[in-house]
């Protein structure tokens, strides 16, 4: 980072951002006391364990361990990095940047790929509509595509040309390797000499619009029946196509926090023309949790729209499962009179695709009605193991589904409802018992195995980290008492690494009479580290900040300096050495 932000900058930029409403914008909070919580947006969980804190202007997650300021917060959500995070939030808030060259060659080529792709996009949609592109609209009005929704989608055409991008955008004082760097231009490199073409070639071109309006990928579709179907954009700086969903752009508005996720560009946009404009598709690869929790900040249910051969089920399947680790309702949406929604809307109407959509199976019966196709449930042998399987997968509902459920069963296989209730309990107590294992095994390796990856002195010395902790939590709340105890403070006296970091800063800060303010020290901070004085300050209240305690703490650390001083290899007899290497390699039967 070539530059630092003034703290006088930093002041305004967080007084015009307020944590809670920055993070409200992209996560529901709830508030908890003085405090807000919400669904991690970080990793996916179903109770809330994210916590906002107005007071210190944090965050902290209790599941993942994420925290930090509200700076923190954008670079993490956006994937950005800080200098681009400060100006996201100057720009939300109108504060001009401080005037300086950001030597960050890396921002400032995702601002060029932002430009490009733009550009590009204006480019195919204007061609569209030239004899260049005349093959291209033909095929789009063929499908049926109307020109409201060309528009509305910015459809375009790349030329059946090999430069013409190229020199459009080199005339506008692009330069190639923004280009290829933007994924527009492919270069081929011959006998040292370096070969650039267009990338998109005699295709219809389908932009990819992230939720906050960047152009940020393309998908171009041959016009015939040759392979491969699309050619798309691969990940540059701006775009990771596991991140993104096509239309999210549209259907995060106005959409019930309802979505529909189907499977591809057409589709989306028969459904958006339809007046379904809160359907979404994945970008041509298996839905990944990121996805999930991108749509999962703008709805609560959300219906699978998949192809229904034995691929489309699959796909189902797995989405469920990645649906069922969040708070989203899924429902499953069986498709009858065409392939897709696509040709069902043109060949029925949209009608037709309301009615689908109005009978689709939440993700219980769509479980219930592929357990039927598994068993023969007419034969008795069937419908053993059928109400077996049912009662298992009813365990996992709550009490009124399982109530309704058992009812409907009982009816349909012609048994009695109590003996349904009674197999879902017994399900229900085996569930249990495994889960609470299960979670309590996870939860302390998940816990040991990331503080054991970036600071793996906590775990063995927890008397040593509780009064670390208290003494740099101390200096944050109280800077005034670094002045009295600065004799007593001293670099080695932190036996942690993320600890000996943060006391550097702090203290070097402090020496200087800066603030200590989480703001004006996030930008010295790692995200780790961040994190770190994050979790510190959520876990505050826990902990008193006297004077006296900082000290008792202090004398805790200087006796355990003075053990490992003492123990250093460098003082110590031979004999003692060889004692201190044999008792580590013993150390696991020890401990
Ligand atoms: N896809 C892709 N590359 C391919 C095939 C498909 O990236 N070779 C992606 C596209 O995002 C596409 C989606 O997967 O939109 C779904 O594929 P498919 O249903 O085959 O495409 P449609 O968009 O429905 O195209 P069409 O109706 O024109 O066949
Ligand atoms: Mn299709």
């Amino acid at each position: 980072m070539a530059m630092r932000f003034t703290d006088d900058f930093i002041d305004r930029l967080r007084d015009s951002n307020d944590i809670e409403s920055v993070i409200s914008s992209y996560i529901e909070l709830r508030r908890r006391g003085r405090n807000l919580v919400g669904l991690c947006p970080f990793h996916n969980e179903k109770t809330p364990s994210f916590t906002v804190y107005p007071e210190t202007a944090s965050y902290y997650c209790f599941g993942c361990g994420a925290g930090g300021d509200v700076i923190g917060f954008i670079r993490n959500i956006e994937n950005l990095d800080y200098i681009e995070a400060v100006k996201l939030l100057a720009d939300r808030s109108g504060i001009k940047m401080p005037d300086a060259d950001y030597d960050d060659s890396t921002a400032n080529m995702r601002r060029r790929i932002y430009e490009a792709n733009r550009e590009a996009a204006r480019f195919y949609h204007e061609t569209l509509f030239t004899s260049q592109g005349q093959a291209q609209l033909r095929y789009l009005e063929g499908r049926g595509m109307s020109l409201k929704m060309i528009k509305h989608f910015g459809l375009g055409a790349a030329p059946d040309d090999w430069h013409a991008l190229e020199n459009h955008l080199t005339a506008k004082g692009f330069k190639r390797n923004e280009l290829v760097a933007a994924n527009l231009l492919r270069m081929s490199e011959k006998n040292g000499k370096k070969y650039y073409y267009d990338a998109f070639r005699a295709k219809v071109m389908f932009p990819v619009i992230d939720v906050r309006g960047n152009v940020v990928a393309f998908g171009g579709r041959v016009l015939d029946n040759s392979k491969p179907k699309y050619i798309n954009t691969s990940d540059t700086l701006v775009y990771k196509k596991s991140n993104e969903l096509f239309a999210m752009n549209f259907a995060k508005n106005g959409n019930d926090r309802k979505i529909i996720l189907c499977e591809g560009y057409m589709d989306v946009i028969a459904l958006h023309a339809a007046g379904f404009e809160n359907a979404v598709a994945g970008l041509g690869t298996a839905l990944t949790p990121e996805q999930v929790s991108l749509i999962s900040r703008y709805a609560d249910e959300v219906s699978l729209c998949y192809d229904s051969d034995e691929a489309g089920q699959k796909a189902v399947r797995a989405a469920l499962l990645l649906f069922s680790k969040t708070g989203v309702r899924t429902k499953v949406i069986r498709l009858r009179g065409g392939k897709d929604p696509d040709e069902i809307i043109r060949d029925h109407g949209k009608e037709m695709f309301a009615k689908l959509l109005g009978e689709a199976d939440n993700d219980i019966e769509y479980r219930l009605s592929l357990l039927r196709d598994k068993y023969i449930i007419e034969t008795a042998d069937g419908k053993v193991n059928f109400l077996r399987e049912a009662s298992r997968l009813l365990s996992k509902c709550d009490s009124l589904e399982r109530d309704i459920y058992a009812m409907k069963l009982a009816d349909e296989l012609q048994v009695s409802k109590d003996a349904i209730m009674q197999h879902i309990a017994q399900a229900v107590k085996r569930d249990q018992n495994a889960k609470a294992k299960a979670r309590l095994s996870e939860a302390q390796k998940s816990a040991q195995s990331i503080e054991k990856a970036i600071d793996p002195q906590r775990l063995k010395n927890i008397k040593v980290t509780k009064a670390e902790d208290t003494v740099i939590l101390t200096l944050l709340n109280n800077p005034g008492f670094y002045s009295k105890l600065k004799e007593r403070l001293c670099a080695g006296l932190f036996f942690t690494a993320v600890n000996n970091r943060l006391f550097l800063v702090i203290a070097s800060r402090l020496e200087n009479g800066e603030s200590v303010d989480l703001s004006h020290i996030s930008q010295f901070l790692t995200q780790e580290e961040m994190s770190a004085v994050a979790k510190l300050l959520a876990n505050a209240s826990m902990i008193s900040n006297t004077m006296q305690e900082c000290e008792d703490c202090l004398c805790v650390l200087e006796t355990e300096k003075k053990n490992r001083d003492r123990q250093s290899p460098s003082d110590m007899s031979d004999d003692s050495f060889l004692a201190l290497f044999s008792s580590l390699n013993n150390k696991d039967g020890q401990n």
